[in-house]
């Protein structure tokens, strides 16, 4: 594949919130940066767009496919977002608040750290691999293709183009109205962050 387009899905209600985790749906704003996401690709042909099973990507998709001649969208539960475990859809403050000890150790080893009862970013990486390998298989020899993520399965994707040291990939900023261009060459990969 050429050209990878990695986008983070836009605003949601728990976003506003700063509530991690759970299933919430794209604000106004989101639905807005969808649009224009939307708009930015129609002349370009996007055959497949690969998702999370999260309702948040799942409408960022459609919403992209409206705007397209012909494309696949396949959502897949390997992109699916970290899982927080008991700490799931709680705010950053509610987590310090009721759970200083889980606020503290995440915060001296935020890449090692696993969520009681869910995942870290350590485990999340091999999931992440295979929703990669399972993309590229299912989009064969397409020339662009779009994965809509979330902001830490878009940082373990990345990791691997910006050579990252790991205890620094829990700290890259993905923004919800910028995509990164990442292009596949013969010798070297290269990649951009484009605003829409
Ligand atoms: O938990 C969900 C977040 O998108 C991941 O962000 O690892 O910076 O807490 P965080």
């Amino acid at each position: 594949i050429p050209n990878l387009y990695l986008v983070r899905h836009g605003e949601t209600y728990f976003n506003r919130e700063r509530r991690i985790g759970g299933d919430s749906r794209l604000t106004e704003k989101g639905l807005h940066q969808a649009e224009q996401l939307a708009k930015h690709f129609q002349n370009v042909q996007v055959p497949f767009i690969f998702t999370s099973t999260k309702t948040r990507t799942i409408q960022m998709a459609e919403i992209i496919a409206a705007c397209q001649e012909k494309s696949v969208h396949v959502p897949l539960k390997e992109l699916d977002e970290i899982d927080a475990g008991i700490c799931e859809s709680m705010t950053y403050d509610e987590i310090r608040k009721q759970h200083p000890q889980i606020h503290v150790a995440r915060s001296m080893d935020k890449y090692r750290y696993i969520y009681p009862e869910g995942e870290g970013y350590i485990t999340l990486q091999p999931r992440i691999q295979l929703g990669i390998k399972k993309a590229l298989y299912l989009s064969g020899n397409a020339e662009n293709i779009i994965i809509i993520g979330h902001q830490a399965v878009n940082r373990m994707i990345l990791s691997y183009f910006l050579f990252r040291r790991m205890e620094d990939v829990p700290y890259i900023y993905i923004p919800q109205d910028k995509y990164f261009h990442i292009v596949s060459t013969q010798t070297k990969k290269l990649f951009e962050l484009k605003k829409f």
